[in-house]
């Protein structure tokens, strides 16, 4: 099965209608300046994505699932937000961004980018720097190795391919870690970056919680 197949499936089993924004799109949409143009990198079934145009930003969302793309897609127009985003099919494993040099004002990601080897991830925030507007930002966040349930989970499960990255079902999982991450910046040629560790609560009522690292930086 090819991954865009293998998405739809995994969007299939775990999409429900009454599922709203995650936390951390809530947090950081303050950050942002209104009217925004967002870039979503893996924006799944949109429920980030729908948050952010009800707060009037427009919206681009890219992801590899046609499954996931539609639902976000009939969700907007169910709300008469549908004007203001578009959905891109990609697979940022193989494909080129489809946007514009110096033409975004945010590039957003939660949980979408950690599918891929080092040197991948390096040219994935070089595209995202340069998509970028001066002035504007990104938000992105990875699954982190501090989840230390999950790191053992992976050693059990999957073959580790170098460095934190594994090969479960065929499929790469990378759980980098906050130093790796910043030498990722630094070889993408971004200078100035922040990565922390970042904690989402996640909205199921019990205390659980996703560990993550958040990069965020801004083109100069
Ligand atoms: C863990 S989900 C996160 C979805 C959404 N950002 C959220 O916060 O709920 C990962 C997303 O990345 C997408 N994805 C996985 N591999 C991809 C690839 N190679 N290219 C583009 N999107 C991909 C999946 O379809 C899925 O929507």
């Amino acid at each position: 099965m090819d991954d865009s197949k293998r998405w739809d499936v995994i969007h299939q089993k775990t999409h429900h209608e009454l599922k709203g924004p995650s936390i951390y799109a809530r947090e950081r949409e303050n950050l942002f300046p209104r009217g925004s143009l967002i870039v979503d990198l893996g924006g799944g079934t949109g429920e980030d994505a729908i948050y952010f145009l009800q707060k009037d930003h427009s919206v681009v969302l890219l992801d590899i699932s046609d499954f996931a793309l539609k639902i976000a897609q009939d969700k907007a127009k169910a709300n008469n937000l549908s004007e203001r985003l578009a959905i891109r099919k990609v697979d940022f494993g193989l494909h080129q961004l489809p946007i514009k040099d110096d033409s975004v004002d945010i590039a957003y990601s939660r949980i979408s980018l950690h599918y891929f080897e080092s040197e991948h991830t390096i040219k994935i925030f070089q595209d995202i720097y340069k998509m970028l507007k001066t002035g504007g930002k990104a938000f992105l966040t990875f699954k982190s190795p501090e989840d230390v349930k999950e790191m053992e989970y992976l050693k059990n499960v999957a073959v580790e391919f170098e460095q934190n990255v594994y090969i479960e079902n065929g499929q790469l999982r990378s759980r980098f870690s906050k130093e790796q991450l910043e030498n990722f910046l630094k070889q993408a040629g971004i200078n100035e970056f922040r990565v922390e560790a970042y904690q989402e609560k996640l909205a199921n009522g019990d205390d659980s919680a996703l560990l993550l690292n958040e990069i965020v930086f801004e083109k100069r």
